[in-house]
């Protein structure tokens, strides 16, 4: 008999579901009697003991659901040590949970965040096993996760749509993409959706760079612009800044956000109309895109075959194109970024993109 525990702690994203069906489906299939038990929204649950039981059925017919049955929210590791309003040790009470319900093992699916704590219990001595999500793509030892395909489908559809409405009134077009403090998303569906000019916040822009370009096009005869625009994007000037200068200075900006300012700017310098898209929340919404739907399932099926080896401590990834086993202590705490270097990067700058640099 195995005793799961499961949650998705973290901002959601399509395939959470697909993933958990796959470790169910998994120990159902084995010989191996399974008791599962779902904590609700995402370590909260676990600190508060609040859980569901959850057989084999709960996890059918959620392949193509987004979201999570479980339900998430954000439990921020730096406030992780420090007791909550009523004076609860939030480890301790999710360590208690842990052994009052005697489980063999919590599966954890989360990004960065949820990774840290996730490593915080394996060192405390529970038994671990994590799942990769994040539309970001930015976890440390996995080349993908799941939710970051079907994201780079949805701000691709939102490029696509400008594309030809910016074409019709010959304007400039940001389309604002998420992604945190990585570019993965915007790269990938700047590409896709062929846009001119590419800013992550990997590459600091020159915003006389970027006009540049906008100029260069219009005397080429292209009278639109795309700009695929990372909500990190960050200009080389702030860049510069120490962590506590930016901070200052954020504290007097007047812009929702580095694409409206980004707007502004070039506007002023070309007296071009400029709008903004922001796709936002929308890119980690719907149904996972089949791509995600075998990947999710794939890492689901390799985390219930390693519960049933007992081999804990790992997140389960992929790399150079085959599911690997990562030690935990070596995820947590680090971020994937894009390289300046990378040769997707080298590539899209062959064809013409520009990233502001
Ligand atoms: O990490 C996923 C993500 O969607 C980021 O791309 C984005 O910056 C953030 O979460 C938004 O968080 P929230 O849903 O809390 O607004």
């Amino acid at each position: 008999m195995k005793r799961i525990g499961m949650l998705t702690s973290g901002g959601d994203c399509q395939a959470l579901n697909a993933a958990m069906r796959g470790v169910v489906k998994c120990l159902v299939n084995s010989k191996e009697q399974v008791e599962i038990y779902g904590f609700i929204d995402g370590y909260r649950g676990l600190i508060y003991g609040n859980f569901r039981m959850l057989e084999g059925r709960d996890f059918s017919g959620i392949l193509t659901k987004g979201g999570t049955i479980l339900g998430s929210s954000r439990t921020p590791f730096k406030t992780i040590k420090d007791p909550d309003e009523n004076g609860l040790d939030k480890i301790d009470a999710m360590k208690q949970n842990y052994y009052k319900l005697r489980l063999d093992c919590m599966v954890i699916l989360g990004g960065n965040g949820t990774h840290k704590t996730a490593n915080l219990l394996r060192e405390e001595g529970l038994n671990i096993i994590t799942l990769p999500k994040t539309i970001d793509n930015d976890l440390w030892g996995t080349d993908m996760t799941f939710g970051f395909q079907s994201a780079v489908n949805i701000a691709t559809d939102a490029i696509d749509c400008i594309h030809t409405t910016a074409a019709s009134h010959g304007r400039v077009f940001i389309v604002e993409v998420m992604g945190h403090k990585v570019g993965w998303l915007t790269l990938n569906a700047g590409m896709a959706g062929g846009a001119d000019i590419i800013l992550i916040p990997e590459i600091p822009y020159d915003i006389k760079k970027v006009v540049n370009k906008i100029k260069q096009r219009n005397d080429n005869g292209s009278k639109f612009t795309i700009l695929a625009v990372a909500e990190g994007a960050i200009s080389k000037d702030d860049a510069k800044l120490s962590k506590k200068e930016y901070k200052e200075k954020m504290k007097n900006y007047k812009f929702p956000s580095v694409s409206y300012e980004l707007a502004q700017q070039i506007q002023e310098m070309t007296g071009h109309e400029v709008r903004v898209t922001v796709p936002g929340h929308t890119q980690r919404g719907g149904s996972p895109c089949p791509y995600d739907r075998v990947f999710a399932s794939r890492l689901g099926a390799e985390a219930g075959e390693l519960i049933l080896k007992g081999e804990y401590g790992f997140m389960v990834g992929y790399k150079n194109r085959e599911v690997v086993k990562v030690p935990l202590e070596e995820v947590a705490g680090k971020l994937k970024m894009i390289s300046p270097d990378a040769s997707i990067v080298k590539e899209a700058k062959l064809m013409g993109i520009s990233f502001g640099d």
